[in-house]
């Protein structure tokens, strides 16, 4: 696909998966407007777009025109999410409303506005709850955890649904554990690497809560490929994929990982993993990615040691503005 001069829209333009697939948008020559509602707790962050030659709007899903924006786009890569697991539950309202209804809303837009444009739905590994055999492929039984969960599952279904019901071209990608530089590190929101790479660079130990459960990390820019390769390829419309990542690691091996790109020097304490979020943990995932590879031809590129040393040389100069 040629992307230049090709007008795209990217919902949660601002986070992490957003702006760096913002970034790659704009290094194609694509037209990008982004939309992002600096959602407080998110991975928004000004400083994520820092260079990109993008429009930017703030604005909220849930209440702004969004006709205006998807206007003349081609494709809408849609990652804008309520993504906190903790935070559903503390307030499945607002969840619902950003992760299910104010999908609706894009919907509708999208039918007035771009009747034509491939839509790239960010979905998430997380609805499949806790497995019992892996890798886990597509045809897998949902079984949500949380209210996030459910939310997610839903807003995936409404847009799967405008495929079935209006043929559009819509490819839904459950992710996995991502990670790379524009990665909230501030605290534990997004993953527990962040905040282990914050107290890295501040000098302190880190905590592995638990530290047997499996996960198979996505290196940013995998991810962003994933994206670009899910809207180019005529194969993957209409389809539901999972995006794996590296070989699967336990959170034992991926704390002595970083500890050994530290040169030796960062350390950890492994801690109990907490009561509350033991309730709504998913315990070992590593996703069948398979069929996307077949269908795209997309394979991660980036190995584990080498992801987490960009990411850590990536954050060396910008620690502050994480924070
Ligand atoms: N990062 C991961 O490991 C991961 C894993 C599975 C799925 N996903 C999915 O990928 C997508 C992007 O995730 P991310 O990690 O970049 O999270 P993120 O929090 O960094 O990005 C989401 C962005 O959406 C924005 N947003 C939220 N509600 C909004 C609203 N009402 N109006 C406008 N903007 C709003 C936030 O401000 C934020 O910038 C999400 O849909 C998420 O569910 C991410």
């Amino acid at each position: 696909m040629d992307w230049f001069r090709r007008k795209v829209f990217v919902t949660g333009g601002a986070g992490f998966l957003g702006s760096n697939l913002c970034h790659a948008l704009a290094q194609r020559g694509a037209r990008v407007v982004a939309l992002d509602g600096f959602l407080f707790g998110g991975g928004a962050n000004p400083r994520n777009l820092d260079g990109a030659d993008i429009d930017l709007v703030r604005g909220d899903i849930r209440e702004i025109d969004l006709r205006n924006l998807c206007e003349g786009a081609s494709v809408i890569f849609n990652l804008a999410a309520q993504t906190s697991h903790m935070g559903g539950q503390a307030d499945p309202l607002a969840d619902i409303d950003i992760n299910a209804v104010a999908q609706v809303r894009l919907i509708q837009a999208a039918r007035e506005a771009a009747p034509e444009a491939i839509v790239v739905h960010a979905s998430t590994r997380q609805f499949y709850g806790r497995v019992e055999t892996l890798p886990v492929a597509e045809n897998q039984p949902v079984a949500p955890p949380d209210a996030n969960g459910v939310s997610k599952f839903a807003g995936e279904q409404y847009w799967m649904l405008e495929h079935r019901v209006r043929n559009r071209p819509v490819v839904s990608l459950r992710l996995t554990n991502c990670y790379g530089p524009r990665l909230r590190i501030r605290d534990a929101r997004q993953t527990f690497l962040g905040i282990w790479i914050r107290c890295v660079l501040e000098g302190r130990p880190f905590e592995v809560w638990g530290g047997e459960q499996l996960r198979d990390l996505t290196y940013v820019d995998d991810v962003t490929a994933a994206f670009i390769a899910a809207a180019e390829n005529p194969a993957c419309h209409g389809q539901i994929f999972n995006i794996g990542g590296a070989p699967p690691a336990s959170l034992r091996d991926l704390a002595d990982l970083v500890v050994k790109v530290s040169g030796g020097t960062a350390s950890y304490l492994t801690r109990e993993f907490p009561a509350d979020r033991a309730r709504i943990d998913i315990g070992s995932y590593h996703a069948d990615d398979t069929a996307f590879r077949a269908a795209s031809g997309w394979v991660p590129r980036t190995g584990l040691e080498e992801g987490i040393g960009r990411t850590m040389d990536w954050y060396r100069t910008r620690l502050g503005d994480y924070l």
